[in-house]
């Protein structure tokens, strides 16, 4: 067991600047908790609370129900791996002997180390072959992807990670996040994660800790019910743009109507006829989509301009495993109003629309309140 408590505990800088105020928290084994909160508010200084980077001013951590600040900082480190936003690496060292160092201080031979070292960089979705470069030849992402390997490499049961994935763009953003949820569901370490990003808290929190001025944590909850039941107006405004929206993630598309959609391949376009205001879908050998066209299109087709010039770029798809988000953002964000879905290979399997999407989110919202009158009132009854 690897839980993590702070019990009252306040942390004021010898500036006397109070970073954490009175913090009551307890993080439970093998889950993945995020602290979120603006700049400032305290969640590195807690973060680093727990491997003793940071000493409290008053009160207490414990880890596996020892109180930290009677273990050795050194034992407790090695059993904490710890992430940070510019990864940390030794610059002068290969991203080998990066992963390997933790296990070397811990006593394995190198020979050993780095052996596990490659396995290692297996784990986190790294080449073999980058391991002999040196961090500075390799990009943003995985620059990252090694600090994670080094922080699991000692295959510590806590791992802490301070806005690791802050400083790459989006698109490699959103891949360490999945890489991230991938490791978890293998490793099941105690994750503590730190993040201003309220979108990445939701999507790899089991529990979200919100930090808020003062260093005073404001909730500390599911995900869902940071969302839909925020305890503070601070709580409220900080998650508030797209709240609703976001909550639409963690409901189930599964009900949602699928309709046919016409669609027609490149080659066949010169037959097809549309009214004014009226799509159809193009789609490749494969079924897989490739755009929309309307009549302005067909002119174009007509008129000899390439295809590429015609057709409207479609909207976001709508994937197998999707939720209400998704069902609605591919509606909505298509020229045609009507989102795409396809299946795992990324064929056409039907067209969802907006409102039907919003007519489920009732249905469900329905249920749920018919459901808590009834757990209600046969409370009332015993
Ligand atoms: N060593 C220090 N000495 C004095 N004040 C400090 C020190 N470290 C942090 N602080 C202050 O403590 C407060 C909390 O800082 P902390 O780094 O924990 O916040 P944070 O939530 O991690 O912020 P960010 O999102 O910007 O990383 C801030 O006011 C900061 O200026
Ligand atoms: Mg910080």
């Amino acid at each position: 067991m690897s839980d993590i408590e702070f019990s009252s505990v306040t942390k004021t800088y010898p500036d006397g600047t109070t970073a954490v105020h009175d913090l009551n928290l307890h993080i439970e084994s093998g889950s993945f908790t995020v602290f979120v909160g603006p700049s400032g508010c305290g969640k590195t200084t807690s973060m680093r609370m727990i491997n003793r980077m940071v000493v409290p001013t008053a009160g207490a951590v414990t880890v596996a129900g020892q109180d930290i600040s009677r273990t050795s900082a050194v034992r407790l480190r090695l059993g904490i791996g710890y992430v940070i936003q510019s990864g940390g690496l030794l610059p002068h060292r290969t991203v080998l002997d990066n992963v390997a160092t933790v296990p070397v201080l811990r006593g394995q031979s190198r020979r050993e180390a780095r052996h596990a070292a490659l396995e290692v960089l297996d784990r986190v979705g790294l080449d073999r072959a980058l391991a002999q470069r040196y961090p500075a030849q390799l990009s943003g992402g995985q620059q990252q992807r090694v600090g994670v390997a080094r922080a699991l490499a000692a295959d510590p049961p806590i791992l802490l990670m301070d806005e690791p994935f802050s400083a790459v763009d989006p698109v490699v953003r959103t891949e360490l996040q999945n890489e991230m949820q991938r490791l978890q569901s293998e490793l099941h370490k105690t994750i503590v994660f730190v993040t201003h990003d309220i979108d990445e808290a939701i999507k790899l929190g089991d529990r979200v800790a919100v930090f808020g001025p003062g260093g005073r944590l404001q909730q500390y909850d599911r995900p869902q019910r940071v969302l839909s039941q925020p305890a503070t107006d601070f709580v409220a405004g900080f998650v508030g743009r797209d709240r609703g929206y976001r909550e639409l993630s963690f409901r189930t598309a599964d009900a949602v109507p699928l309709h046919d959609i016409p669609t027609v391949t490149a080659d066949q376009l010169t037959g097809v006829r549309l009214d004014k205001g009226e799509w159809r879908l193009i789609v490749d050998q494969d079924r897989r989509p490739v755009g929309w066209i309307d009549t302005t299109g067909l002119e174009g087709i007509r008129a000899g301009r390439a295809l590429a010039d015609c057709v409207a770029a479609g909207g976001s798809l709508f994937p197998p495993d999707g939720d209400l988000r998704h069902a609605l953002d591919s509606a909505i964000s298509s020229p045609s109003e009507i989102g795409v879905a396809v299946d795992d290979s990324g064929a056409v399997r039907g067209g969802v629309l907006a409102s039907e999407v919003i007519a489920q989110l009732s249905r469900q919202r329905t249920a749920e309140d018919e459901e808590r009158n009834r757990a209600f009132f046969e409370a009332e009854a015993r």
